[in-house]
């Protein structure tokens, strides 16, 4: 009698904890699978005829630390993207050479987007490295200033000629080209394998994998089923690519909006650097297909990009404006939003979650899943800006 009351005494914590366990339905773990594998096939841009060219990629990484293609000589690509911090900056919103009002995304597995910045204004990695440039609030320079700084820096000239041949007389030409080389640089950023990866392709195969937490298991189990994460955070980069409309503030200060993708399909069609443009190298247009028939229409007022989820960890604070703080503020913000503050034309698909606190705590051990420590050691320079090997 004694012993069996003893062993229901430890048996007790082992069935609640069972009893926790998730299991998946077969249309869930479809779901889970879709989120891989990882990493995806390497891919060339065929709007960049120095996609994946090594020259090309080192020059790429000179200029992205350079402060020398800034108005003032003191701004680099590297100032508001900070390898440590998944090569975003840390802060609500940057400052460059004024104050800008969006966030600082990070730019790993930047490759996998189709379109660029919170507004979708790029429609190539190239076009997502001129707008700093030009924008007045970020860099400010103009094509004569960037052609300039390498015409006047050697090393910096004796590599671009290696690359693409004479520097031009065209300013355009010399600033798309320096572009495309830093586009190429970028390319090669990238997040390794995470314990989401190791536990989708265990359960792609019907293993398990022990070493999942628990915690994670249930939040996955939210991810893919109440709270229907994955009709925008889809695929193995957690983002279908599109833009939508999660109630997040539009006020920028009062009286002041950002109108998103409205604004950003507005200036992606003005650029001459889109891809219907002469910069883009792939001859037949294919890739240029999308940019020809986007469209404003209204619902593209307050619109975002949707961020991948992977690296989350490393690239705090989140969304467009910087305004959530924490994993849990954006769970937070899921599980309370208000349907009033959604106004996309008919899209029911953010609704409050009303989630408990154990099931709020179980979606972020889900997302941190999604990030490993690695990714984000300091970056080692792989080449020296004052040689031209
Ligand atoms: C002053 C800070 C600042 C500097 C300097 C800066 N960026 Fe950014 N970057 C941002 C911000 C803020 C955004 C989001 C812009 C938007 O959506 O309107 C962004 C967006 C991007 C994106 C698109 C990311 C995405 O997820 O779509 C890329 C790529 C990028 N920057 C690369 C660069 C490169 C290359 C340089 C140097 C030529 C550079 N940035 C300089 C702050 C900066
Ligand atoms: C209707 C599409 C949609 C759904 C559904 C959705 N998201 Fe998002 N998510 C977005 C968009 C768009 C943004 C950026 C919004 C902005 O900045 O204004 C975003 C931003 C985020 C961010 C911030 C990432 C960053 O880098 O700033 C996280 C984390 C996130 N979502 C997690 C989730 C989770 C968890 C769920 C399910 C509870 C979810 N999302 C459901 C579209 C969606």
């Amino acid at each position: 009698m004694k012993r069996r009351l003893l062993a229901l005494v430890f048996l007790a914590p082992i069935s609640a904890a069972l009893a926790q366990q998730p299991t998946f339905t077969p249309a869930e773990i479809r779901k889970i699978v879709g989120h891989g594998p990882w990493p995806p096939p390497a891919t060339l841009d065929a709007g960049n005829r120095v996609s994946g060219k090594p020259d090309a990629i080192a020059l790429g990484e000179i200029l992205f630390f350079s402060t020398k293609l800034s108005g003032n000589g003191q701004l680099a690509c590297a100032t508001c993207h900070v390898p440590e911090l998944g090569w975003s900056d840390g802060k609500k919103t940057p400052n460059g050479l004024s104050a800008v009002d969006r966030n600082t995304p990070g730019l790993l597995n930047i490759r996998l987007n189709r379109w660029f910045g919170w507004d979708g204004g790029s429609d190539s990695l190239m076009g997502s490295v001129i707008r700093p440039w030009l924008d007045t609030r970020e860099m400010g320079v103009s094509p004569v200033h960037v052609a300039k700084a390498l015409r006047e820096d050697a090393a910096l000239a004796c590599r671009y000629r290696k690359i693409f041949g004479p520097l031009e007389s065209d300013d355009a030409v010399v600033m798309a080209n320096a572009a495309k080389a830093i586009a190429a640089f970028q390319e090669t950023l990238a997040t390794s394998r995470t314990p989401f990866d190791d536990f989708r392709d265990a359960l792609a195969v019907g293993r398990a994998d022990p070493s999942y937490p628990e915690a994670a298991k249930r939040g996955l189990k939210i991810f893919v089923g109440k709270g229907d994460c994955q009709l925008c955070h889809f695929g193995p980069a957690f983002t279908n690519g599109e833009f939508h409309d999660t109630g997040i503030s539009q006020f920028i200060a009062p009286g002041k909006i950002d109108n998103g993708r409205f604004g950003g399909i507005k200036f992606l069609r003005e650029s001459q650097f889109n891809r219907l443009g002469r910069f883009n190298d792939d001859a037949t247009g294919a890739n240029a297909v999308a940019t020809r028939h986007v469209e404003t229409t209204h619902r593209n007022w307050g619109e975002f990009k949707v961020p991948t989820l992977r690296n989350l960890e490393a690239t705090v604070p989140y969304m467009h404006n910087g305004s959530l703080a924490s994993l849990h503020d954006v769970v937070k913000h899921y599980s309370e939003v208000s349907p009033d503050r959604v106004h996309s034309d008919g899209e029911a698909l953010i609704r409050p979650l009303r989630l408990s606190a154990q099931e709020s705590d179980d979606l972020v051990a889900f997302l941190r899943t999604l990030s490993v420590a690695a990714d984000n050691r300091p970056f080692q320079k792989r080449h020296d800006s004052r040689t031209c090997e």
